[in-house]
């Protein structure tokens, strides 16, 4: 059965003709004509290429370090401590000139809490293109590595792939949805690229990002929020600290979390473990208003509390947290309206 990759390399290879001959075409431009004529057409050219063809530099990479800030004050909700985590991990690492090794983000949480919806923020301040970035890579377990069967040949496809892809552009992002259902040992195949080394048969990948998105360990931080708010505390008093170490260690020994025994933990190679706490009433509030206004409505709080009272909440009698996060709202929204 045939491997499922995000791109095909037939796509990889079209687009490198493709970009090829432009190249090519432009040069002899350039070469067959002569005097300042020709140095204007070629610079004209080389614009027009850099502007209509997505390129590994700061023509489409151009790092947004106020707008990440921005993005997870103004747009993410309820995420503290994942919003202050990703804002140091994410503008030290961008702002390194040597870093020593790729940049490696774990993120956790139950569903609907905005770990793909982060991942999306920081493609978005990174890469002119955002997610849609031929430099952003997403794979998803179901749909990329469905076969336990075909783990050997997914190894070798995915490392290919990383390093074909990291050769054409250093500044590439990783990301690994689902990594609760990831055959165990797929990403201890990638533990070379992730460590500290300075290149691998040519290849340097100490300016990539990986980012992991996982389920794993969400039971765990909805435990510690609640008992937060049960002994009466601020949901704000919550630290990395009280929940990075269980987690790295919840990971590590769960068997459904896609990093079980992993050298990628025992190595230390994973720079952060980041929580994503369960969402509150007032933050599904939120995410509806500002779904109706992406939706190009008039955000109404009436609208948006009857669909709220409909969501399920935890725990069962005061209902404080949503079970789905902000999942379903998107998708709900317009039988309220
Ligand atoms: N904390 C949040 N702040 C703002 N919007 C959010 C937040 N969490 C979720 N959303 C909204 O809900 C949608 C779904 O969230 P997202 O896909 O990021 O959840 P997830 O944590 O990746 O869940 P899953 O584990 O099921 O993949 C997002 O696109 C976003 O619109
Ligand atoms: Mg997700």
């Amino acid at each position: 059965m045939n491997v499922r990759l995000p791109r095909t390399w037939t796509t990889v290879l079209h687009l490198i003709v493709i970009s090829g001959l432009i190249v090519e075409a432009i040069e002899r431009v350039h070469l067959a004509a002569a005097g300042t004529g020709a140095a204007v057409l070629g610079t004209v050219g080389r614009k027009l290429y850099h502007y209509l063809y997505e390129t590994c530099d700061e023509n489409w990479l151009n790092f947004n370090a106020a707008g990440l800030k921005n993005d997870l004050d103004r747009k993410l909700y309820g995420q503290h401590v994942a919003a202050q985590v990703i804002l140091k991990a994410v503008t030290g690492f961008m702002n390194n000139k040597n870093p020593k090794k790729p940049l490696v983000l774990s993120l956790h949480g139950s569903t609907g809490t905005g770990k793909t919806f982060v991942s999306q923020l920081i493609a978005e301040n990174i890469y002119i293109q955002g997610i849609k970035s031929n430099f952003v890579h997403l794979f998803t377990a179901t749909a990329h590595f469905p076969h336990d069967a075909h783990i050997d040949k997914y190894k070798t496809h995915l490392q290919e792939w990383i390093r074909g892809n990291v050769s054409i552009c250093p500044r590439s992002m990783f990301i690994f949805d689902e990594m609760d259902k990831m055959h165990p040992g797929l990403m201890d195949s990638i533990k070379p690229y992730l460590d500290f080394s300075d290149n691998l048969d040519g290849v340097s990948y100490r300016q990539a990002i990986f980012i992991f998105l996982s389920n794993a360990g969400g039971e765990m931080i909805n435990e510690v929020t609640v008992k937060f708010w049960r002994d009466g505390r601020d949901r704000e008093e919550i630290q990395l600290r009280d929940l990075e170490t269980e987690l790295s260690q919840s990971v590590f020994s769960n068997e459904g979390s896609g990093l079980r025994n992993s050298v990628l933990i025992d190595k230390k190679l994973v720079d952060f473990f980041v929580p994503f706490l369960p969402l509150e009433y007032k933050h599904v509030i939120q995410c509806g208003l500002a779904e109706m206004a992406s939706q190009g409505f008039t955000p109404t709080n009436i609208v948006i509390k009857r669909m709220a009272d409909d969501l399920i909440f935890f725990p069962k009698e005061e209902r404080v947290f949503s079970v789905q996060g902000c999942k379903l709202i998107a998708n709900k929204l317009h039988f309220y309206i």
